[in-house]
């Protein structure tokens, strides 16, 4: 994913700084396609200071219009904003134990009811609050106040793993949240052993993961439907190193980083996944180029897939992007595992060596010698 991915996400994974936060209007993008998906449904967003997160203020202030049954929020004892919030303004005491070194404890807020447009205090004041800075404490505090409403001190730090979070994680219907990138599959694999639905942000490459992918091929996860390329710019805490391009500043003194590579992983079906994609190229043997280890041809570009051709072929993770699964069935990725079980041939060490990893990835019989290629989806049309 180049340069900007290893300052974004790259870096966010390797440095475990997981403090990105999502704008506003990234969320709203992608969450107008679900809404009948959350009528009645107790919603969770498990990494997420309400004080900071954008999910929450979402909720929040789409509440009655969702129908939503409930709103929890939990609130990671390493997220910096809403410390000096609960403990200030809620008089709440952070710390475990006498010793503050020990650690510091999460919070949770749960919300069974926000009080409308002429409601004393709530939506209004959560929705008017320019949210780069955070919900604006009086508005939660409306919230609050509400004796319908909780905001409370967790046992522990607010690890999404931790039993206390569990329980909440089992008692919801929807997760909704952009997890700490460190920690994605890990994340996921709870999501699916407690059988939830979710809407989740993370990295493109996630979909080669090896306990990613298999997911993905079989249709139990998918990607979202408003980020298809480019990059997305998260709010960063204020003392996060700027470095080039991929960083700014905003007049508030806010910093912003630039991102490539970021999706939403789903299993929430709607409508428009399921649209054709219209293909408009002929195959033509002459010119098509067959890959020397899978009994497939290359397709650089999705819109370059044939619309008459029967066999393997191989394209593209960014598939995903416009993937139709009536239309398409994924067979395998082309990785060093051949965990497809698809590849026709093994090279020596010497070649494998000298052409960089062929028995790592599908390659290519070049006039000169072989070309491996990146990662590829191994796809077949289902009619
Ligand atoms: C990528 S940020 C996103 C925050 C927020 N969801 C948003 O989108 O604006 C991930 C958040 O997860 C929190 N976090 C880190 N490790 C966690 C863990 N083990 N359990 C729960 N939350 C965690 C971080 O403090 C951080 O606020």
């Amino acid at each position: 994913m180049g340069n900007v991915y290893q300052k974004g996400f790259g870096k966010a994974k390797k440095s475990k700084n997981d403090e990105f936060y999502t704008q506003m209007i990234d969320i709203e993008k992608e969450l107008v396609y679900y809404k009948e998906h959350f009528c009645g449904k107790v919603v969770l967003c498990n990494c997420d200071d309400p004080f900071e997160s954008n999910f929450f203020k979402y909720f929040a202030t789409n509440f009655n219009f969702l129908k939503l049954r409930r709103l929890v929020a939990t609130g990671y004892a390493g997220s910096g904003f809403g410390y000096g919030q609960i403990g200030d303004i809620f008089g709440l005491r952070p710390e475990i134990g006498e010793d503050a070194s020990k650690g510091r404890r999460g919070f949770k807020i749960v919300v069974n009811e926000v009080n409308g447009v002429n409601g004393v205090k709530g939506v209004n004041e959560v929705n008017g609050v320019n949210g780069f800075r955070g919900v604006n404490v009086s508005g939660l505090e409306g919230l609050v106040k509400n004796k319908n409403n909780e905001l409370a001190l967790l046992g522990g730090n607010g690890d999404f793993r931790s039993a206390e979070c569990l329980e909440l994680l089992k008692e919801a219907d929807l997760v909704v949240t952009n997890p700490p990138f460190s920690l994605f599959r890990e994340f996921i694999a709870k999501l699916l052993d407690y059988e939830k639905k979710f809407l989740v942000i993370g990295n493109v490459n996630a979909v080669g993961y090896k306990e990613i992918f298999p997911l993905i091929m079989k249709d139990k996860i998918w990607l979202g439907q408003s980020i298809h390329g480019g990059d997305r710019e998260f709010r960063v805490p204020a003392t996060y190193p700027l470095e080039a391009a991929n960083f700014r500043v905003d007049g508030d003194g806010n910093r912003y980083i630039r991102v490539k590579g970021v999706r939403w992983f789903t299993n929430l079906d709607v409508p428009v996944r399921h649209d054709r994609l219209i293909l408009s190229k002929r195959y033509r043997a002459k010119e098509s180029v067959r890959y020397d280890n899978y009994d497939a041809i290359e397709v650089g570009l999705v819109s370059d897939i044939p619309y008459d051709y029967d066999g393997l072929m191989c394209v593209p993770i960014t598939f995903l992007d416009k993937y139709n699964p009536d239309q398409f069935r994924i067979l395998g990725i082309t990785d060093r595992q051949n965990s497809s079980g698809l590849r026709t041939k093994k090279y020596s060490i010497k070649d494998s060596d000298k052409y960089s990893d062929m028995n790592g990835r599908g390659v290519i019989k070049t006039e000169s010698g072989y070309e491996t290629k990146y990662a590829r989806l191994i796809i077949k049309r289902r009619d």
